[in-house]
């Protein structure tokens, strides 16, 4: 299974003109790599909802996928919702990919599963990929709740394939669920604190959250399960090594070309 290395820039950089000095830098340090990164494992990147068209404008025709932090839950197309961007918008731009459920717009948002759900299924109408984000808080870690939250966490998904079979035929879903679905465990407490757990750990949650996904369709035990939380160049590779870890969501490093490379890199060695 080829490897995902994602970077959610979250709400950075400020301006455009600094967005298109990191894609520049980062289209430059692919073309230059010994190895064909970008060939090995899949990049994706995923600016704000303003930066997405220069951004897109920059990488159409490269390796590197283009997603999108968030969308509405509100409509899968078009209507009455001042602020809001829809799935069709954005696939109209060329972006394939949303992520959805992020730690921080749980935390800011209020976002359940309920609303999560109506995110899903636009998504998937729409013919955009998801990555799911799940993982637990610092005080869940503490209590050893870890496993129960995901298991409330990811129920959603359960939902969503009930639904999605009710809207599409068999082939059509497992097509999606084999395709465009990615799950990213990301415990909170590692989410810009520099705290990691170690490889074992999540080794081991990703060992659980597979096995939860299984009992919901069999497809699903090859849906690839990403880490994220404080990775870096310098963890990259300890990460990497583990078969049960498909990839990462890379925040604060994803903000350096050369860093979000030499985390690439480590991937594209696998
Ligand atoms: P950091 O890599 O900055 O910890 O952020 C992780 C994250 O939230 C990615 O979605």
């Amino acid at each position: 299974m080829k490897s995902w290395v994602i970077g959610n820039w979250k709400l950075n950089p400020a301006t455009v003109s600094a967005v298109e000095t990191l894609v520049d830098d980062l289209l430059a340090q692919t073309t230059s790599s010994q190895t064909d990164v970008a060939a090995q494992c899949q990049m994706m990147v995923a600016p704000s909802l303003l930066h997405l068209s220069p951004v897109q404008q920059k990488i159409k025709d490269t390796q590197i996928q283009l997603a999108t932090q968030d969308v509405t839950a509100l409509t899968a197309v078009s209507g009455a919702y001042t602020g809001d961007v829809s799935a069709a918008q954005l696939k109209d731009l060329g972006v394939q990919w949303s992520i959805i459920g992020h730690s921080e717009r749980r935390q800011y948002y209020q976002e359940d599963n309920e609303l999560l759900l109506q995110k899903l299924l636009h998504c998937a109408s729409q013919g955009l990929g998801v990555i799911l984000c799940v993982g637990e808080s610092e005080a869940e870690f503490d209590a050893g709740d870890t496993e129960q939250v995901l298991v409330e966490q990811l129920a959603v998904v359960k939902t969503f394939l009930q639904q999605l079979l009710s809207q599409l035929n068999t082939e059509e879903v497992d097509n999606y669920i084999s395709n465009q679905l990615i799950i990213a465990y990301e415990p909170v407490w590692a989410i810009g604190t520099g705290k990691v757990p170690s490889v074992d750990e999540v080794t081991a949650v990703h060992g659980f959250i597979r096995q939860q996904l299984q009992v919901f369709n069999a497809k699903l035990v090859q849906t690839p399960i990403i880490y994220g939380g404080s990775v870096k160049p310098d963890n990259a590779a300890n990460f990497a090594a583990s078969e049960q870890i498909n990839g990462v969501l890379v925040g604060g490093a994803a903000l350096q070309a050369q860093s979000f490379m030499e985390i690439a890199q480590a991937f594209a060695v696998k």
